[in-house]
């Protein structure tokens, strides 16, 4: 590309950013590859990807900042965000945020009650904090805390584990500290109870 004269001002400026300020479309970067794991709506059909839909705008940015910089550590969605730039990954987070969830159907309703016990109240006898104090009472969480209403139950037990065994790092010890003594049947109850909320 040649730059010349008064031109020369534009055309800097295009080569400093190539994809303009709002950078590529939102929408087909969906298309194009967050949809093949996480639906056109981020209502993922399989378990091994969380569902992204309904998700706190704030959260979702985080992590894709997280994946970024390698601090969340995971193959597949580093390769996503690679060449992402920082304005592309506040639309896509906004995107996603936007769209409604569909929760999952609770396959054992008894054991969902004792995961909704343990959420709102936590297990003094393991030093287990109520997980609604951070994540609210409809487990819908705010900015930073993330939604865990309607996401996949494996996933959420997936995570919980990570946190336990330091596998993913959060920005502060917050996860780490509360999940710490859960047990593993206390991990699946709680997991049924989010699934399948609202
Ligand atoms: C090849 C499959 C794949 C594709 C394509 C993909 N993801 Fe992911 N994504 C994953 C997996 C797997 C995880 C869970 C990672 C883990 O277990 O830590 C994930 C997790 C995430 C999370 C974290 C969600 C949470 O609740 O913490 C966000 C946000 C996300 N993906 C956004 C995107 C966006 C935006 C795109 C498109 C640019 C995308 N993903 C494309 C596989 C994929
Ligand atoms: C003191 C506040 C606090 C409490 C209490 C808490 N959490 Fe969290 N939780 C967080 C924060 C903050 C994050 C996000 C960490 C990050 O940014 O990686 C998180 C993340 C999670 C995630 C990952 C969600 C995703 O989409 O990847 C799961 C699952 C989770 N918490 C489950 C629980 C459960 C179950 C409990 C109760 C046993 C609980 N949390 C109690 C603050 C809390």
């Amino acid at each position: 590309m040649r730059c010349a004269g008064l031109i020369a001002i534009a055309c800097l400026a295009s080569l400093a950013d190539p994809a303009g300020a709002a950078g590529r479309d939102p929408l087909a970067i969906v298309e194009a590859r967050c949809q093949n794991c996480h639906g056109m709506t981020g209502q993922s059909s399989s378990p091994n990807y969380p569902k992204l839909a309904s998700q706190n705008a704030q959260y979702l940015q985080r992590q894709l900042f997280n994946f970024k910089s390698g601090k969340r550590q995971n193959a597949e969605m580093q390769a996503q965000v690679a060449d992402l730039t920082g304005a592309e990954i506040e639309a896509l987070a906004d995107y996603f945020s936007g769209k409604a969830v569909i929760a999952d159907v609770a396959f054992d309703p008894a054991l969902a009650d004792i995961g909704r016990l343990l959420y709102e109240n936590g297990n003094t006898a393991n030093g287990v904090t109520a997980c609604s104090a951070c994540h609210g009472p409809r487990a819908h969480g705010a900015l930073f805390l993330p939604r865990l209403a309607g996401q996949h139950a494996s996933y959420i037990e997936r995570q919980i584990k990570a946190f336990i065994d330091h596998t993913r790092e959060a920005p502060d010890i917050v996860m780490h500290t509360v999940v710490a003594g859960l047990t593993e049947a206390e991990i699946i109850a709680v997991a049924q109870y989010l699934s399948g909320l609202d």
